[in-house]
């Protein structure tokens, strides 16, 4: 058979498949189905076959070869939370946070996130697209090959339809595989303090049938995902369950913040709601895990965002491995919580504080994070039939994923057959 790119001899292939056709649950996560000098053959997009070096080399003649001697192979990383789509920075904030502000009290006094949403708000979608390119080339660079993006720092209508032009044009003009969501429910803004109910109204009533409108124009198949900030000072539990149940009728698939600082009980609203995924998961009480582990809910973990409010709580992995909950990770990018484009440094900190193995964390990170996106079945895993979508790195054993970090590991970045990132040599 031709195929268009054979990658060879790599120390270690980890083709991380997935379980049954589904996500990696509970005591299953880890299960990288690593190959001895392996090989992955691409053809038209797609792993046509994968498995030890001299078998494939019989079976294919390759257009392109790598050799991926003494390194290790895997799928792309998939990040499935991030606020990547914004304009400004929040320095003097992180300063502040240091100085013993908390981001709850910064956030009720008018910062946060609406000073984010006022310096978005004052910049064109082609500048959006820009500066979003630009984080999604460092996304890139750390091997990210698909990247989940929320709107979120418009929270007006015209400026929430802009966010998602930009995230889907950005999408259409990046190697990276972009899934965008709709966050207008991200805070309540200025405009609307003490009067919560009709900034929801307009959510409800407006903004979703507008953003459906939207995604159709822009030719997207179906909605985006509709995710909600449900937590004390944002949406409480009642505001996140009507936004979400009108998103639901109207065929977005959702996605909810939920349990960050405060239980407010998202998880659960999440669960009986059928979302895609449920994420932060920080304070989550033990009957919500219970409830998540019993459902197709992705559990997805932001340890970046801890990590970089300087707390000390995570998410109870362990426990939601115990209920048999699908667990990923992400990066959660923003402005305000945690700025990091390294899906590795995610795992590194998942690996210590979440006490995930390095191959749980891997798989976490891949196949797992794209079933968080609805992608499970397309990408996050190298079995033969997902995209071509993986990434040599500089190790000789993939369990230095996690081990070594604040270093950037990934030496080439393929997607979908395509060489589209390289380290400088
Ligand atoms: O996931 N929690 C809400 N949203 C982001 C933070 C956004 C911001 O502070 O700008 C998060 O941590
Ligand atoms: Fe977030």
């Amino acid at each position: 058979m031709d195929v268009d790119l054979l990658v060879h001899s790599a120390a270690q292939v980890c083709v991380i498949p997935p379980t049954a056709g589904g996500p990696q649950r509970g005591e299953q996560l880890g299960e990288l189905g690593i190959i001895p000098d392996g090989a992955v053959a691409i053809k038209e997009r797609q792993v046509v076959a994968v498995g030890p070096t001299a078998e494939v080399r019989s079976q294919v003649r390759a257009r392109r070869e790598l050799d991926a001697a003494g390194k290790v192979v895997v799928p792309g990383f998939v990040d499935p939370h991030t606020h990547l789509v914004w304009h400004g920075d929040r320095a003097a904030e992180f300063e502040q946070r240091i100085a013993g502000a908390t981001y709850m009290e910064i956030m009720a006094a008018g910062g946060g996130i609406m000073s984010t949403v006022r310096a978005t708000r004052s910049v064109s979608v082609p500048q959006l697209i820009r500066e979003l390119k630009q984080r999604l080339d460092r996304h890139l660079a750390h091997g990210a090959t698909t990247v989940e993006v929320k709107t979120g720092y418009g929270l007006e209508t015209a400026a929430e339809l802009r966010l998602l032009e930009a995230v889907v044009m950005a999408g259409r003009t990046h190697p990276l595989t972009v899934v965008p969501t709709f966050l207008g429910a991200h805070a309540i803004p200025a405009s609307y303090q003490g009067r919560a109910e009709a900034y929801v109204t307009l959510v409800i009533e407006e903004m979703l049938p507008a953003v459906a409108e939207k995604s159709r124009r822009l030719g997207l198949s179906a909605p985006p995902f509709c995710d909600v900030f449900c937590e004390r000072g944002a949406f409480d539990l009642s505001q996140t369950e009507r936004i979400l149940r009108a998103a639901k009728s109207l065929g977005f698939p959702l996605k909810v913040h939920v349990d960050e600082f405060a239980p407010l009980g998202g998880t659960r609203l999440a669960v009986e709601l059928g979302a895609t995924s449920a994420d932060h998961l920080v304070t989550t009480p033990p009957e919500d895990i219970a409830a998540l582990g019993n459902s197709e809910t992705i559990a997805v973990s932001l340890p970046c965002t801890p990590f970089g409010l300087g707390q000390c709580d995570y998410t109870p992995a362990q426990a939601i491995l115990a209920a048999g909950g699908a667990l990923a990770l992400a990066t959660d990018c923003n402005p305000g919580t945690a700025w990091c484009h390294s899906m590795p440094f995610a795992i590194a900190l998942a690996c210590r504080y979440l006490r995930l193995t390095p191959r749980q964390a891997l798989a976490a990170a891949t196949l797992n994070a794209a079933f968080a996106v609805g992608l499970g079945h397309k990408v996050g895993s190298l079995s033969p039939g997902y995209d071509g979508d993986l990434l040599i790195l500089d190790m000789p054993d993939y369990r230095h994923l996690g081990y070594r970090f604040g270093d950037n590991p990934v030496l080439t970045v393929v997607k979908q057959g395509r060489v589209v990132w390289e380290r400088a040599r």
